[in-house]
């Protein structure tokens, strides 16, 4: 559909961003939290970075929802750390842990900003992993009921809005890389046991939700990347379908229609997998309604047929020198490529905003459960200048393109909610901490230099202002190019004339 205005963003549209508790906290034990299993994975896998300080915002939040409210926000999602709130096996709740969540959620509410947390984003409490072998072991879904219970008593009375677990699919895909494989395990064919009793866990986070907050929503937080066919050659589509199925589509049919497809079936029956579902736990999972999808969209990627003589799997690019991404080759499921027609940030992610459009017409299309963007964010190189300013050009053109195209997305008549981009202030990147910034506002330290951790606005805070201030209207440029085509056709040309030469 061509659309001849600019997108009009519905009254009362949740403009904010987004972290985790451990990327952005620090104080990982102070106020009496323990040790996370991230927090272990991040100082002990170069180049993950030591998350003890990460932004320290355990000490910084009321400056920093200053700050979001200075830009004008009226959404903040936020992660909530386990172990700060149930420290122990004694299952003690922490009142410090309690007290840290209660005023950052007044500190909001105070400035007029809807609070969107995050139950679980990746921080598991090291006695829980040692008690129940990490999300392997059934009795994790009781702890896990346990945790959200105390969570809705303490902060339902003032939260509605909540997000269960970060991206199920992505801990699945990446599992060995964040961490999640233990000894003694045969990963490739137990993670989809690792994934059934994250279902029900997320399934006992939705009952438990409607039961217990009143007038409560909640959602999943899939980690979404689309997938296009690298051509027509119908080979390349069949795989670009497999490629979307085994990354992404097999959670969402779960979450929304409560059950495992046909495909995800055949897939297990085919590979020796056997997953222990037990009488009730389909009934489970079909009965928890989610309100809505939290998506997290930064890029796409491109499928196609794999070749049959070797296996590859994906090796991420954890340096930020462009060209070091090696992408997968699965024989007899599907190979992933470069796409030539968008460009890539450092870290040979595509920057692709139509890949937002899209997503929400996929999500909306098959689903129809209204969405909130809960990420996408541009990872960028930088520090301060001389006078000490950063200008994120490059992130301002990322997020006025991608936040267009959830306006596009919803002129199409997709029913989007919220846009919360990744990250307010500056956090650890997964893969790089602080080599990779995300933030609309920088902190001053890097990865080996604490420095004084002080907050500095960059120019996609001010970009960001006039644009929530506007109601979406003020783009601080011509954008029609995402309307007609022609900023499309014009990358292809860019991109013929360099094939040419
Ligand atoms: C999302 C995660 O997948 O991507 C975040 O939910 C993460 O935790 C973000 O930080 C960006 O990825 P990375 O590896 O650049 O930090």
């Amino acid at each position: 559909m061509k659309h001849l205005t600019d997108p009009v963003f519905p009254e009362g549209f949740l403009w904010g961003a987004s972290s985790s508790a451990w990327q952005v906290e620090g104080a990982t034990l102070e106020g009496g939290r323990t040790e996370s299993i991230i927090d272990i994975n991040s100082r002990t896998k170069k180049p993950f970075t030591d998350n003890s300080i990460a932004s320290d915002h355990y000490h910084h939040f009321r400056e920093d929802v200053a700050l979001m409210k200075e830009c004008g926000f009226t959404s903040y999602r936020f992660g909530i750390s386990w172990p700060r709130i149930i420290p122990a096996a004694d299952r003690k709740v922490n009142p410090e842990g309690i007290k840290f969540y209660s005023d950052l959620i007044d500190e909001l509410l105070a400035a007029g900003i809807t609070p969107i947390p995050t139950i679980y984003h990746y921080d598991m409490p090291v006695w829980v992993d040692q008690k129940y072998d990490g999300w392997f072991d059934r009795g994790m879904i009781e702890e896990f009921e346990y945790y959200c219970k105390v969570l809705f008593e303490n902060f339902g009375d003032r939260v509605k809005y909540w997000l269960a677990i970060n991206e199920q699919n992505m801990q699945i895909v990446y599992g060995k890389w964040l961490g999640l494989n233990k000894p003694g395990h045969d990963w490739d064919k137990e993670k989809w046991q690792m994934n059934h009793v994250m279902n029900l866990c997320h399934a006992k986070a939705v009952t438990l939700c409607h039961e217990m907050v009143p007038g409560g929503k909640i959602g999943p937080v899939p980690g979404y990347v689309p997938i296009y066919p690298k051509s027509a050659r119908p080979e390349d589509q069949i795989a670009a379908m497999n490629a979307e199925e085994l990354t992404e589509k097999i959670w969402m049919d779960t979450y929304v229609f409560g059950e495992y497809s046909t495909f995800v079936r055949n897939y297990w029956k085919e590979n020796g997998i056997t997953v222990d579902i037990q009488p009730g736990d389909m009934e489970l999972i079909k009965s928890a309604k989610i309100d809505f999808i939290g998506l997290n969209c930064y890029r796409s990627d491109v499928g196609k047929a794999p070749d049959p003589s070797y296996v590859q799997e994906i090796s991420l690019n954890k340096t930020g020198n462009k060209g070091e991404l090696i992408y997968t080759n699965w024989p007899g499921e599907y190979a992933l490529d470069r796409n030539i027609y968008v460009e890539t940030t450092d870290w040979d992610w595509h920057i692709d905003a139509v890949s937002m459009r899209y997503s929400l017409r996929y999500l909306w299309d098959h689903y129809h459960v209204p969405l909130i963007i809960t990420e996408a964010g541009f990872g960028a190189h930088e520090d301060l200048d001389e006078n000490g300013e950063i200008h994120d050009d490059y992130r301002i053109d990322y997020l006025r393109d991608y936040a267009y195209n959830v306006g596009l997305a919803i002129m199409d008549g997709v029913e989007v909610f919220g846009f919360n981009p990744w990250s307010f202030t500056d956090l650890l990147s997964t893969g790089n901490g602080m080599a990779k910034r995300y933030g609309l506002v920088f902190v001053n330290r890097t990865d080996d230099d604490l420095r004084d951790l002080k907050r500095y606005k960059k120019d996609s805070f001010y970009w960001y202002q006039r644009l929530i201030k506007s109601g979406g209207t003020d783009w601080g440029r011509d954008m029609s190019e995402w309307r007609d085509f022609t900023r499309v056709s014009q990358i292809a040309s860019d991109i013929k004339a360099k094939e040419k030469k």
